[in-house]
Formats: C-alpha cells, sequence, structure tokens
C-alpha cells in the first residue's frame, strides 16, 4: 500500500511535491529519484548506522536504474550536524563535480536530512533535494515543510534555510530497526500533531486524532504496518496544510512549536546529553497545559486526559533535577524566537486547539517548571 501526501508551497521555485508513504519502498528508490529529478548523478548522504541497515539496498536500486552514485557517510549524532560536516559535504560535491541538475539525497534521521537539505540550498545556489526519512521524527517532521539548517556552537539550527525537497520517500518498514527511544521521540511529536489538529485548518480530514491515538497505542507500538502508514500521512498532511498556509513562519506555523518553549530550554540546559528531543518536548506539552490550566484557557478534564495519552505512551519524562528554574527561564528567554523579551508560547484553549501567547507572566512559568521535576 502507498500513500501519497501533496505538499503544497505558495511561493517559490518548487510549488508542491510529494510525500510518498509506503512499504519496502528502498528497494525501488532509484526509480523514484528517476522518476523525480533529471539527475545523472547523485550524492547519497547518509550516517554510519544507517547505512550499514540500509546502504546495500539503495546502491542496488540506484544499479538497477543506471544512475551514477556516490555515498558520503556522516559519523552519528547531533554534533555532527555542524559547519565542518558542511564544509566536508560541499568539498565532496565539488570533487564529483556536481551539476545543477544532479541531485543530493539524504537518507537517515532529522539530522541528516536537516544537514543534506542546508548543503543542497547553498550548494551551486541550489541543486535538487531528494528526502528518504528514516526515523518516525524524520517522517512525520523533520523531512516535511522545508526547514534545513545546522548548529552553531552559540546554538542549535542557527545557520539555515527554507529549501523545499523534489520528493521525500517514507518507507515504513525502516521503522522496525529504530530503538523504542528514538520510536518514542517520534511519538511525542505525533502527540502533538493531536494538540493542535484543528489549528492547523485540515477541516476535511479531521479525524479526531487524539482519540485515535488513545485507542491504537499497541498497533502503534507493534509498528502495524497499515496503522503507521496512516499515522504518518495524516501528521504529514496537517503539517503540509500549515506550510501551505505559512511557509516561512510568519505566523501559524508557530503553533508546531507546541512544547518546544519549555522544551527546547530542557534540551538546552542539558547540553543536548542524557535527554533526548522527543523527552524535552513531551515535558513541554504538560507545562503549556499546566500553563493554560493556570491561565483558565482550558478546563481540568482536558488537562488531565492530555497527560493521562502523555503516560499511555510512555512519555511522561521529568526535568532532571540538576537543572535549576533559573537556567530555564534565561535559556527561554535567550531563545531565538523571542520577541521584546516575552517568552512565546502556543497554549492549548481548547480540544485540539492551540493559540499563541506573549503575554505568560514570569511567576507563572515559574511555577509550572517547579511541577515538571
Ligand atoms: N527541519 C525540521 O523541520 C525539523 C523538525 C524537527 C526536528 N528537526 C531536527 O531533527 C533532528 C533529530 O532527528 P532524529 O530524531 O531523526 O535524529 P537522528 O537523525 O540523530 O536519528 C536518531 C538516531 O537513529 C538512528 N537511525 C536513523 N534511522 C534509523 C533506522 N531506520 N534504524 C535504526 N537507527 C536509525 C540514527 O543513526 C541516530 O542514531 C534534530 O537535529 C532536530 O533539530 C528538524
Amino acid at each position: 500500500m502507498i500513500e501519497t501526501v501533496k505538499v503544497e508551497i505558495p511561493t517559490g521555485e518548487i510549488k508542491e511535491y510529494p510525500i510518498i508513504i509506503g512499504e519496502n519502498l528502498l528497494k525501488d528508490s532509484g526509480t523514484f529519484i528517476k522518476n523525480h529529478t533529471k539527475a545523472q548523478k547523485v550524492l547519497v548522504v547518509t550516517n554510519k548506522t544507517v547505512y550499514s541497515l540500509y546502504g546495500e539496498t539503495v546502491k542496488e536500486s540506484l544499479n538497477k536504474e543506471s544512475i551514477e552514485y556516490d555515498f558520503f557517510i556522516l559519523e552519528d549524532g547531533e554534533k555532527y550536524k555542524n559547519i565542518e560536516s558542511l564544509e566536508a559535504l560541499w568539498q565532496k560535491a565539488l570533487e564529483l563535480k556536481l551539476e545543477r541538475k544532479d541531485a543530493i539525497i539524504a537518507l537517515g534521521g532529522g539530522v541528516t536530512g536537516d544537514l543534506t537539505g542546508f548543503v543542497a540550498a547553498t550548494y551551486l545556489r541550489g541543486i535538487d533535494f531528494i528526502q528518504i526519512p528514516t526515523t518516525l521524527l524524520a517522517q512525520v517532521d523533520s523531512s516535511v515543510g522545508g526547514k534545513v539548517a545546522v548548529n552553531h556552537k552559540l546554538g542549535k539550527n542557527l545557520i539555515g534555510a527554507f529549501y523545499q525537497p523534489k520528493l521525500v520517500l517514507s518507507d515504513i518498514n525502516t521503522l522496525s530497526t529504530l530503538s523504542v527511544e528514538e520510536l518514542k521521540v517520534g511519538l511525542a511529536e505525533v502527540i502533538k500533531y493531536g494538540f493542535i489538529e484543528k489549528s492547523c485548518n485540515l477541516l476535511e480530514l479531521n479525524f479526531n486524532f487524539i482519540n485515535y491515538l488513545e485507542t491504537k497505542k499497541d498497533k502503534i507500538f507493534a509498528l502495524d504496518l497499515q496503522t503507521m502508514s496512516e499515522l504518518i500521512a495524516y501528521c504529514c498532511k496537517l503539517k503540509a496544510r500549515v506550510v501551505k498556509q505559512d511557509e516561512k513562519e510568519a505566523g501559524l506555523r508557530v503553533i508546531l512549536n507546541f512544547g518546544h518553549t519549555i522544551g527546547h530550554a530542557v534540551e538546552k540546559c542539558s547540553n543536548y546529553e542524557n535527554i533526548n528531543h522527543g523527552q524535552a518536548v513531551a515535558i513541554g506539552i504538560k507545562g503549556a497545559f499546566y500553563i493554560a490550566k493556570g491561565k483558565n484557557l482550558i478546563k481540568e478534564d482536558y488537562m488531565n486526559s492530555a497527560l493521562n495519552l502523555i503516560d499511555l505512551y510512555g512519555l511522561n519524562y521529568k526535568i532532571p533535577a540538576k537543572i535549576s528554574i533559573e537556567n530555564l527561564m534565561d535559556a527561554m528567554l535567550l531563545d531565538k524566537k523571542v520577541e521584546s523579551k516575552r517568552v512565546r508560547f502556543v497554549l492549548p484553549v481548547n480540544e485540539g486547539e492551540v493559540a499563541i501567547f506573549n503575554d505568560v507572566e514570569n511567576s507563572l512559568i515559574e511555577s509550572v517548571l517547579k511541577k515538571l521535576y
């Protein structure tokens, strides 16, 4: 079974592109690449872990289609999403004499996708780019919508661009080799979509995602192929709908940061070690619910059902004791998304609905942070 989700972009060179979701797609990746670019030559960027699992399958498929290729194999880890890797990749592309009609392909999780996308955006002022995401987080989030970036020593994702791929190819079978912890990183973002669903304005397809997640947990953890395909496609539809309305995050796209205000601060204060992105986002989502309750935006019942859902998916994490509230507050105020020294929060206002607030009192934020330890 193959599902295709169309991403429409209001401005720019690429007006729309497909996200193709299905089983065992990697073995036909060469054919998909051939059908979506005019590339004579491709550079496939991946990391050691993903290469050892899926490198051969992709190579065989490229051989079958007689596409000339080279692989660039990164070390595994967020710390390699940096300027040194970028330079090494530019160098590789130049040595290969890649031309603008050729293509650069990201095979891996969000780290590989973000870095490779930025290389594609900048090499020769833009070369065709294809995403082959292999983590749940990358399939439901980072491969969709065109944000590409590398980290700078002063902060995460500070050097980046908006650059849309020609194609996203999501092979759900790749999820079978992910660790449960990595699966849960993606699930934190999946749950996020439940809480922002109605605000994405995908009215025609609104299928009460919170309710869906409440009933499908076992199938999701068992990686039931039909459920995963449906779930990934729905998340992509929601994100694509938001991106269509606001590609460059001038307004609505901010809602995708639900749970990320506190989440990013927790990640930053832990130096991106010991606590992963999904855990931090799950803590941030809980925080957003507590703040919303503190501001009387939502009823207690809704807050409790949200906390139960987070619990159901094993995402009931706590802020590590060694991180101080003072450091978290400082991190939030230094975030690149802070405007006029007010921390911006996306908060729940109704079931599946959120709104953006710049007026949350520091005293309320601090009292909520205390509950998250
Ligand atoms: N561009 C965006 O819109 C956006 C959105 C959210 C997150 N991000 C970025 O995404 C990154 C995180 O992405 P991630 O969670 O995918 O991390 P990741 O790319 O580091 O992958 C997580 C781990 O899983 C391994 N892996 C990947 N695929 C695998 C598979 N199929 N089987 C076994 N192991 C596999 C990787 O080698 C890595 O060790 C961060 O850098 C974050 O900033 C970007």
